[in-house]
């Protein structure tokens, strides 16, 4: 049963108006209360007071005598609702230990598609901690998407096309070889292309000379084409390393590129719609009256640029796949970008331009160089890896010298920290890189909640076979462990709100809850030494626990393992 829509239910039939009409809210944490009803809203409809309407309700609602409902309490215009604890922790067990995973997930997204653009690196240049925080958000809302039930699209649209290969090519055959390249792959591109800049500022015949390639490119030219996917290649071994790593998979890799027979159409539509301008030699779309620079769809040579491979893009995403949101989830420095080219799709008359949204975020800042990075300026991705997944090997060997598979662990445990606290903070807000803070085991940290986990498997380890169908719900109604049901019993609304906000940080600090609230439970039960019937409704309750926490870490996109 679910308690929420109950009430709601019960509240509109009291009140004589739709369902949508009853807000019904979780209240903070100061007010005892398990849902709060504010009747501010339904004032209007009922042409009174709000707290004589809430006066009036509870009364209606004390007389129906409802098992579920312990007590309701008139709060100002408020209506708090206080669950009969047993019942309610009845009701959660029994299902989550019935239906496992399930228990979470959704069917309101059946039958509708969601495409998601994320991580989306530029070949031939370095994976940077941006991409990686594209990457890991990305990731956790596909996953929160699916468990709503949607058909969820990833796609990489790879930065694989442009004039920096036009560059690339230049440079490569000024000063690379192909053995070089072969040995050292991406690094020596990244070379070439900092060698190429270096040089340009010198003489500026190199950058025409870089069009130049990047037209014969565009006209189809053997040699250019045959680089070009060469360093394409290369750059994707090196990423899907890293994606492997990290856990990561694209239903699509349908990168710029993939637009260049596209994109005339495009520009053929732009016209015959009068949106097309000239200005400066340039083709733009004017977007003055929106208060917005202009969008560029055409350089002066004719070549096409990053706004127009993203409309050619959504316009065959729209085709393809029929999707009811496509999200973009890049650096809020892109912002106007997609605002701008939102607007020309809208321009272009599509209704569907609604449902482009742009999902930014903050920048990472690193706490003063402790990383190593091999190329100066820019942290490389495997780099970073590696370094987690070192240090939380000594951080291993000091605390469980003797564990089994420790490489395995410390690789599961120092990515996971990585990916957890990317997610710990609303999007927008920027993200400090601190080793001690990322890997302190006791602070708000992936490792923390992974260590909470580790219990739970221990402890169900060490308890063996128990009764997970009779148990006394009522042991489990003292403040420690109602606790722990109640948190448990809210994640589905989280799961929601996440999806609402595009926000996993809000299914990381639910986990992080979940995992503080188990851990205060422990410390102040006894479990597996205690009498059979206390021993048995304690020993679901930390089962719970422990499907909890790994479906969210789950959706996150971090692996768990059951020994640290
Ligand atoms: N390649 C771009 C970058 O590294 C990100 C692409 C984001 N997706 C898009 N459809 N524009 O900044």
């Amino acid at each position: 049963m679910d308690f929420k829509k109950e009430i709601i239910k019960i509240l509109s039939e009291i009140i004589n108006c739709s369902e949508e009409k009853i807000l019904l809210e979780i209240p903070p944490e100061s007010v005892e209360a398990d849902f709060a009803c504010p009747c501010f809203r339904v004032a209007k409809i009922l042409k009174k007071a709000p707290n004589l309407i809430a006066q009036d309700i509870k009364e209606k609602i004390d007389g129906l005598k409802i098992d579920f409902i312990d007590a309701i309490k008139v709060d100002g215009g408020y209506l708090n609702f206080i669950l009969h604890k047993e019942i309610y922790a009845q009701e959660i067990i029994l299902n989550l230990l019935n239906d496992r995973e399930d228990f979470f997930k959704f069917d309101i997204g059946q039958g509708k598609n969601i495409v998601l653009d994320y991580s989306s690196p530029n070949i031939a240049k370095p994976f940077h901690v941006g991409h990686l925080r594209s990457t890991v958000i990305g990731n956790a809302l596909y996953n929160i998407f699916s468990c709503l039930g949607y058909n969820c699209v990833s796609i990489n649209h790879l930065g694989d096309w442009g004039t920096q290969f036009g560059k690339l090519i230049v440079s490569y055959k000024k000063w690379g070889n192909k053995k070089s390249v072969e040995e050292n792959g991406i690094n020596e591109l990244m070379r070439l292309y900092v060698k190429f800049h270096e040089e340009a500022k010198e003489n500026s015949e190199l950058d025409d000379l870089a069009r130049e390639w990047f037209v014969k490119m565009q006209n189809g030219d053997e040699e250019a084409l045959y680089l070009w996917k060469w360093f394409n290649d290369l750059s994707l071994v090196e990423f899907k390393k890293i994606y492997e790593r990290l856990g990561v998979k694209f239903d699509y890799y349908m990168g710029e590129s993939f637009y260049n027979d596209k994109m005339q159409a495009v520009v053929d539509e732009l016209k015959e719609k009068k949106l097309l301008v000239e200005s400066e030699g340039a083709m733009i779309v004017d977007l003055e009256k929106y208060k917005m620079p202009p969008c560029l769809i055409l350089r002066s040579d004719g070549g096409t640029l990053y706004p127009t491979r993203d409309i050619a893009a959504a316009i065959y995403r729209k085709k393809n796949f029929d999707f009811e949101k496509c999200i973009y989830v890049t650096a809020f420095d892109q912002k106007l970008h997609f605002e701008q080219w939102f607007k020309v799709i809208d321009l272009m008359g599509y209704d569907w331009a609604k449902n482009l949204v742009h999902v930014e975020f903050g920048l990472v800042s690193l706490d003063s160089g402790k990383l190593s990075t091999r190329s100066g300026h820019v942290i490389l991705m495997e780099d970073l890896l590696n370094e987690a997944v070192e240090k939380t090997k000594k951080i291993i060997d000091e605390k469980n010298p003797d564990l089994e598979n420790k490489n395995d662990v410390a690789e599961i445990v120092g990515i996971g920290a990585i990916i957890f606290n990317d997610l710990y903070n609303s999007r927008i807000k920027d993200v400090v890189f601190s080793w001690e803070k990322i890997l302190n085991f006791e602070g708000e940290t992936g490792p923390y909640v992974q260590y909470t986990y580790v219990r739970t498997c221990s402890l169900l380890k060490k308890a063996g076979d128990f009764d997970k169908k009779n148990l006394d719900y009522k042991v489990l109604t003292d403040e420690f462990s109602f606790k722990l049901v109640k948190l448990i019993g809210l994640f589905r609304e989280k799961i929601l709100d996440a999806a609402e906000k595009f926000e996993p940080y809000i299914i990381s600090r639910h986990i992080m809850n979940i995992a503080q609230a188990f851990n205060k439970f422990y410390n102040n039960n006894l479990i597996l030494d205690e009498a059979e019937e206390i021993k048995n409704a304690r020993l679901n309750l930390c089962l719970c626990v422990n499907l909890a926490l790994k479906f969210g870490l789950k959706i996150l996109g971090i692996k768990v393992s059951d020994v640290m």
